[in-house]
């Protein structure tokens, strides 16, 4: 099997009311803990690589990786996505090295930084959705802007400030209708990064009732939360006791993403708990086996404690079993389907 577009994984996965687990890449151990973990449960998946990840792994890394990924795992729907794209010229990159889906995040300037107008959003999303899916590529598209900042994306909002930017039910009708996206990223309080919440989040500020009102509208688009990681308890604390600081923070409950899944949530993005999971075993290696030198004996734990927390993602998100449920279609079957 090649990499099939998202697309594909996202109208089943709204056949079948699960969610789909989009997980951030940017080396080789990340991309087989994913593939060992949807092997395991037999899901479909989305593998995600930033702007940061494609400068880090200089493109064609990641670009090799993800074709040995599917050469060894045939059974398994993957789809490659493009994270966070922050102009045309980035999508079309991405298109060009193989990826079966792009997200244009019109909310932020090409710098990333600070808030895009509506309008300006639209153009820009509409533009990379007529060129991508001339390629049969799937466009996710962002409307509204989450919190934080991650390797310089973000416009670092506060908990606070970043109420103020959440998703108008009404603006995302309009914002679907007028540029044609498969998909849409909405802003309901989450923010990027380790750093979400304060206290453990209520209804107050992790704004669950802004997606079952976009899904009332819009029930025909599929729905993407970002910011999703859970940063557990445990994750912090296997951080703390090996030497790492980490202030105190709270993140989004699993239970939470469930809900979502129940209002069109179709994919979910976890980046910082795999990055959790990896430094935390990584930590404990390096403190209890000081002698221990050999890359591989700290790369090895630090990719099985990733797996088990896309596994466990997988599981939650209900897309376990579902790998075999239909037979992927190509970029080329994907073109013939959008025009
Ligand atoms: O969108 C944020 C993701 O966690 C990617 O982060 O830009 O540091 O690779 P990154
Ligand atoms: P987290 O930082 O919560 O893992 O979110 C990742 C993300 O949204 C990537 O786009
Ligand atoms: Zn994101």
């Amino acid at each position: 099997m090649s990499l099939v577009p998202m697309r594909q994984i996202l109208d089943e996965a709204a056949k079948g009311g699960y969610g789909v687990g989009a997980f951030n890449v940017n080396n080789m151990e990340q991309i087989q803990a994913i593939m060992a973990a949807a092997e395991e449960v037999q899901s479909p998946v989305i593998v995600q690589a930033s702007r940061g990840a494609l400068k880090y792994s200089q493109l064609n890394y990641l670009r090799h990786l993800m074709l040995a990924a599917v050469e060894l795992h045939p059974k398994i729907p993957v789809a490659m996505h493009l994270d966070h794209g922050n102009c045309l010229a980035t999508c079309l990159l991405a298109i060009e090295l193989g990826f079966t889906s792009v997200m244009m995040d019109g909310s932020l300037d090409e710098g990333g930084k600070k808030p895009r107008s509506y309008e300006d959003n639209v153009c820009v999303t509409r533009k990379v959705v007529e060129i991508a899916h001339a390629y049969g590529v799937t466009v996710e598209g962002e409307l509204g802007c989450l919190g934080g900042i991650e390797d310089g994306h973000g416009a670092g909002f506060s908990e606070e400030e970043a109420k103020k930017f959440l998703t108008n039910p009404d603006q995302a009708e309009e914002f679907a209708a007028n540029t044609g996206v498969d998909a849409l990223a909405v802003a309901i309080g989450t923010s990027h990064g380790a750093y979400k919440f304060r206290r453990p989040p209520t209804g107050a500020v992790l704004r669950m009732d802004v997606i079952a009102e976009i899904h009332a509208k819009l029930p025909g688009c599929h729905l993407v939360m970002h910011g999703s990681s859970e940063v557990s308890e445990s994750l912090q604390d296997t951080v703390r006791m090996y030497g790492g600081y980490l202030k105190p923070t709270f993140g989004v409950p699993v239970a939470e993403v469930q809900q979502g899944i129940k209002h069109g949530v179709r994919k979910v993005n976890i980046d910082t708990d795999s990055r959790l999971a990896m430094t935390g075993a990584a930590r404990k290696l390096f403190v209890c086996e000081p002698a221990k030198f050999d890359p591989r004996e700290w790369l090895a734990p630090a990719r099985d404690a990733m797996q088990a927390v896309v596994q466990s993602r997988i599981i939650a998100f209900g897309s376990t079993g579902h790998a075999f449920d239909y037979s992927p279609i190509t970029l080329e079957d994907a073109k013939a389907l959008y025009k």
